[in-house]
């Protein structure tokens, strides 16, 4: 890739809790997220993309702990809630946030939507008329200056991961968002919630699912099933023609 592909982390569902030592899946949520950082201070992020569930309890002092750590990578940090988040508390820590809009940002060849696909006290998600028409206004070709490429983040899976356990609870109508993305500047989609890293064929886009930093399921399960590997994340990288690589970042060591 040449030099002025972004690199882009997405860091997702990492499950802190306001105090230290909350179990999550019988491991330490805060544990497994320091345990990634190493790595993921390696690879030398330009943006970090945060979809979700960062914090168990929706908590200012969880979210806060977040963003303090994330905050030493020293770049910017984009951020949709997830079903455990609290959306104004996230935006509160995270100013470059979607809570009732979707948040647009261009940086280069390219442009980042985030989506709010999270609604209060319920563990699927949703997408209102609103955030689908800007959405669609966002990635179309015909909608004035823009970077070439976009590239669309929200919590919730829009087709299946083939996990009954999470497959339960993804977005709902998800036709009306992949029809807001037809014959768009899109080229990839990236979500969490699902605690696994997919990469799916659609035909249209790049799907992808990103793996927790706290506790990931090996893939295909009927019930979550830890997977031994531990926290990852997702690295992108994204070329001024549109080119999508990606790769999944585990733990050193
Ligand atoms: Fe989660």
């Amino acid at each position: 890739m040449p030099d002025n592909t972004l690199r882009v982390l997405q860091i997702t569902d990492c499950h802190v809790s306001a105090a230290a030592d909350t179990p999550y899946r019988g491991l330490n949520a805060r544990a497994e997220f320091e345990k990634l950082l190493p790595a993921a201070r390696t690879w030398s992020p330009d943006l970090l993309l945060l979809t979700g569930d960062l914090a168990e309890d929706g908590s200012d002092e969880a979210t806060a702990w977040l963003a303090a750590r994330l905050g030493e990578f020293g770049v910017p940090m984009l951020a949709v809630p997830g079903n455990h988040d609290e959306a104004e508390v996230l935006a509160q820590h995270f100013p470059l946030s979607s809570v009732d809009a979707p948040l647009v940002h261009d940086v280069g060849d390219w442009r980042l939507v985030l989506l709010n696909s999270a609604r209060r006290r319920k563990i699927d998600g949703h997408l209102d008329d609103d955030q689908l028409d800007a959405l669609a206004a966002a990635v179309n070709p015909g909608s004035g200056p823009a970077p070439d490429h976009a590239l669309v983040a929200l919590h919730h899976q829009p087709l299946p991961v083939g996990s009954p356990w999470i497959d339960r609870y993804p977005l709902q109508s998800p036709e009306r968002f992949w029809s807001a993305l037809e014959g768009s500047r899109c080229r990839a989609v990236c979500w969490g919630h699902v605690h696994q890293a997919l990469e799916l064929e659609t035909g249209q886009v790049n799907a992808l699912a990103g793996p927790s930093t706290a506790a990931n399921s090996l893939p295909g399960m009927e019930k979550f099933t830890l997977d031994p590997r531990g926290p990852a994340c997702r690295g992108l990288l994204l070329g001024p023609s549109g080119q999508v690589s990606t790769e999944v970042i585990y733990a050193e060591g």
